[in-house]
């Protein structure tokens, strides 16, 4: 007798099969509004030795679930460890966010893309843990950086709100960004593939800055590396599933949905939810409250969140916030969003 397999609503809904109970994660769930994560990460360290710790990484990636009822785990790691895998200094401040040496024109060439996915098997550990540790119903979200991301912070050295280095360095020095952006597209590929094969169902581009670029800009260096990585991905591992979430695309966003080939697009909170019928039919769509009205919670709250779940009723939804959570939000806004999205 063959058991039936136990089905992930959110993995499910990825693959464009809409399910009886809509799927929930939280953008940056774990982190530091939850006071067991704040208590875990003063033990740590560095916030990098937190994620080179599979032990560590594993328990802060699950607690998240063991307090509230969400449908995925996203590995806790972050972008920047693909800039640090490949040889660039990187270091997290506290208060200051990330802080990198930025590469220049001479020092993009010694990146070591071959020596990357070395250096990321501790978070490729990670991944092994949390599946065993996570219950066959719940879907594990892996992620990396989309390369014009990762590269705004390695050549502006942080972050910054109109990531004018970087597009600067790409308009003056075609050459060197173009061989950046292919290093990243390579270690991303790699990096991914290793997490879906360790026991990831579904990966994440996480491409945050996509706002303040050109249609021509946008084409080359947002749509193109990640259909890039996406096709890559899929030569390693056939119907790899993705979600792309490239936040601020605005009228970009269907440009980018038709061409990378995702089966889920991330929408962020500015995106009126009426342009969804603007998108490709049958395309899943994740997203997209404010994390502002998370941390105000009260009925404005609620009612957008029912606004939400209504507009994307007739499509494959999973519901998100727009951005990741902030450090403020109070618990009990979380844990009645979830009452509220399944129906309260
Ligand atoms: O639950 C999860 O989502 C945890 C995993 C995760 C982190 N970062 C942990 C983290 C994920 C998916 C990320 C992605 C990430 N990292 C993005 C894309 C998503 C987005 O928000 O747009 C970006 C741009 C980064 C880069 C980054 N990492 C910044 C700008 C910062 C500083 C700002 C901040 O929130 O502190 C980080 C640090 C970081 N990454 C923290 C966490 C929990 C806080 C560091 C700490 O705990 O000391």
């Amino acid at each position: 007798m063959t058991a039936t397999p136990v089905l992930k609503p959110l993995l499910e809904t990825v693959l464009g099969r809409r399910q009886q109970r809509l799927p929930i994660w939280i953008m940056r769930q774990a982190g530091r509004y939850l006071p067991e994560y704040r208590e875990l990460r003063a033990k740590a360290g560095s916030f990098l030795d937190l994620c080179y710790n599979p032990e560590l990484a594993a328990e802060v990636t699950l607690q998240p679930l063991r307090r509230f009822d969400l449908d995925a785990a996203i590995l806790f790691s972050d972008i920047l460890v693909i800039p640090d895998a490949l040889g660039q200094y990187v270091r997290f401040e506290a208060g200051e966010g990330p802080l990198l040496e930025p590469v220049t024109t001479e020092t993009i060439p010694r990146l070591n893309p071959k020596g990357a996915l070395e250096k990321l098997s501790p978070i490729i550990e990670t991944v092994r843990r949390v599946r065993a540790g996570l219950g066959p119903e719940k879907t594990l979200i892996g992620f990396c950086g989309s390369p014009w991301t990762v590269a705004t912070y390695m050549i502006g050295g942080r972050g910054s709100s109109d990531q004018a280095a970087a597009r600067v360095f790409a308009l003056t020095q075609p050459e060197a960004f173009a061989r950046l952006i292919d290093i990243l597209i390579e270690a991303s590929i790699d990096y991914l593939a290793a997490q879906l094969r360790a026991g990831a169902d579904v990966v994440q581009l996480f491409e945050s800055w996509a706002l303040n670029l050109d249609e021509v800009a946008f084409r080359n260096w947002v749509i193109e590396p990640n259909r890039r990585i996406v096709e890559g991905l899929r030569t390693l591992i056939p119907g790899a599933p993705v979600i792309g979430f490239p936040r601020g695309a605005a009228g970009n966003l269907p440009a980018y949905a038709r061409a990378t080939g995702v089966n889920v697009l991330g929408l962020d909170y500015a995106m009126p939810l009426g342009f969804a019928a603007e998108l490709p039919a049958g395309l899943g769509v994740q997203g997209n409250l404010d994390p502002l009205r998370l941390l105000a919670g009260g009925e404005q709250m609620d009612d957008r969140v029912r606004q939400i779940v209504a507009a994307f009723r007739d499509r494959p939804h999973i519901f998100n916030l727009g951005h990741g959570i902030v450090p403020e939000t109070p618990i009990g806004h979380v844990e009645r969003l979830i009452a509220v999205a399944r129906g309260a």
